[in-house]
């Protein structure tokens, strides 16, 4: 006699980034026990029909600013984790561009205190800056999932490390196994242009990208790689943007470094002609860039040169957003909630398979963060995290229907085709049939990586590093 579950979910179609299969799911607890055809399901607590819908792996976002502690009035972890919700993300990992930047011990505990609001699972990355250098492991032991690396300015103006302090911070999370993610840009590149634009009196729209040119990526970009390969420690480049530094990452990859990365709707769906059409709205950082952009970005995805999709959630209220001087006005807007749809249409359109998405939005996020087998994948042992979806619905985009505080985003109007109907986070919904269940607030929790895997062998041949850092002197 079988024991029984709480719940088996049935009628649906199982994605996995391999196949498609017509199959049941069924949950104990947090967790899933079994895959298979009905028939062979153990008797339920309660059943589910998901007839006409696709069960996918819930969305793991890599990157999103949920602003709180330091920005409430743009976001809060209420907020931001119920768009989450509703855009069929079960887990995030949050950015440290908050105020205090999430650097320090006391920074990582109050972060950790705001987010037990959450719906969803989360990590946080803590920040690699220039002065917590020997705080990176300390960070680790208290709960930091991963590191940020502010490369270029951004919202937030946290300068960017020396290059002396990132190459030794790689060096400590490569003893770790602990990825870091860099915001790649070029800063000096970057405040010079933006000056002599200033001093000629430019403020248009199109002097934001005019200011931050593909060459502040190619640069930053490059420069990463060289540190993480020497190091041996694992990077992770953020709203990758450019046709231009694609090559970078395809060399690394080939010659074995552990790097990956994430680009974002925006970059492969937007270009200059929205930018003139939106203006300040669509103002972020890295910038939307011409059309040429696009398609080699979609390509590098399929092909696998681009790891996964993110979105750089990053909300700010609509005075923040409107000023009349490009330079004036903050950059990002929310992602969280609209990714799913805006990706599925494009699957839907024939751009790449219903697999394919389920790599770039589920089974390669949850690799790179350690969390694979326990989340990125429905089968047994792994969470019950599920974005159930209806690929044949069609929606458009609505700006005041979104969950983030912030309701300013280039998506308003866009008409969809394939959107989650129900959000499952470790076997309790936390949207159900298009709503969110409010009594979830609190359920989210912090996601543990759980593969400690091998380091990749740093390039290192310079003996003295260690030494330098633990006695008192080089000793080849
Ligand atoms: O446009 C951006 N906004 N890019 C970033 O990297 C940071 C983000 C924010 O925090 O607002
Ligand atoms: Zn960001």
């Amino acid at each position: 006699m079988q024991q029984t579950v709480d719940l088996v979910i049935h009628g649906g179609k199982v994605v996995s980034d391999q196949a498609v299969i017509e199959a049941s799911i069924a949950i104990r607890g947090q967790t899933i026990v079994a895959i298979g055809s009905d028939d062979a399901m153990p008797p339920a607590t309660e059943r589910f029909d998901a007839t006409g819908l696709h069960i996918l792996p819930g969305a793991i976002d890599s990157h999103v600013h949920f602003r709180d502690p330091g920005y409430a009035h743009k976001e809060d972890w209420g907020t931001g984790s119920a768009a989450a919700a509703c855009g069929g993300v079960t887990t995030v990992f949050d950015m440290p561009n908050t105020n205090p930047p999430t650097g320090t011990l006391d920074a990582l505990a109050l972060k950790l205190k705001n987010a037990a609001i959450s719906h969803v699972d989360y990590g946080i990355h803590a920040l690699l800056d220039e002065d917590n250098i020997d705080q990176l492991e300390a960070l680790i032991d208290a709960g930091a999932t991963s590191f940020k690396c502010f490369m270029g300015n951004t919202f937030g103006n946290l300068p960017a490390p020396s290059d002396g302090a990132i190459l030794e911070g790689f060096e400590i999370l490569a003893r770790r196994g602990i990825r870091c993610t860099v915001h790649a840009e070029n800063p000096s590149i970057m405040a010079r242009r933006q000056a002599r634009m200033e001093t000629a009196g430019r403020a248009d729209r199109h002097a934001h990208l005019a200011a931050r040119p593909e060459v502040c990526e190619i640069e930053a970009i490059g420069r990463a790689i060289a540190f993480a390969e020497w190091t041996g420690a694992r990077l992770h480049i953020a709203h990758h943007s450019a046709a231009d530094s694609l090559y970078l990452l395809r060399d690394a990859k080939r010659r074995g470094v552990d790097v990956t990365a994430e680009t974002c709707p925006q970059y492969l769906l937007l270009n200059t002609h929205d930018m003139t059409r939106l203006g300040s709205v669509l103002r972020v950082n890295p910038p939307i860039r011409d059309e040429r952009h696009n398609a080699p970005l979609w390509d590098a995805l399929v092909e696998g040169v681009l790891d996964m999709i993110a979105t750089d959630h990053a909300p700010h209220a609509p005075d923040e957003k409107t000023r009349e001087r490009i330079w004036n006005c903050d950059c990002g807007f929310p992602g969280v909630e609209t990714q799913m749809p805006l990706m599925l249409t494009e699957i839907s359109k024939g751009r790449a398979t219903i697999m394919d998405y389920v790599r770039w939005s589920a089974v390669n996020p949850a690799k790179a963060w350690g969390l694979y087998g326990t989340k990125g994948v429905i089968a047994p042992g792994a969470h019950a995290d599920f974005a159930m979806v209806d690929l044949a619905r069609e929606a458009v985009i609505a700006n005041e229907k979104l969950h983030s505080r912030s309701k300013l985003t280039p998506w308003n109007a866009r008409p969809v085709k394939g959107v989650p109907i129900h959000t499952m986070v470790r076997g309790r919904f936390v949207m159900r049939d298009r709503e969110l269940i409010a009594t979830t607030r609190g359920w989210g929790q912090s996601v543990k990586p759980i593969q400690a895997m091998p380091a990749p062998r740093p390039r290192n041949t310079d003996k003295t590093m260690g030494a330098i850092v633990t006695a008192g002197g080089p000793h080849v």
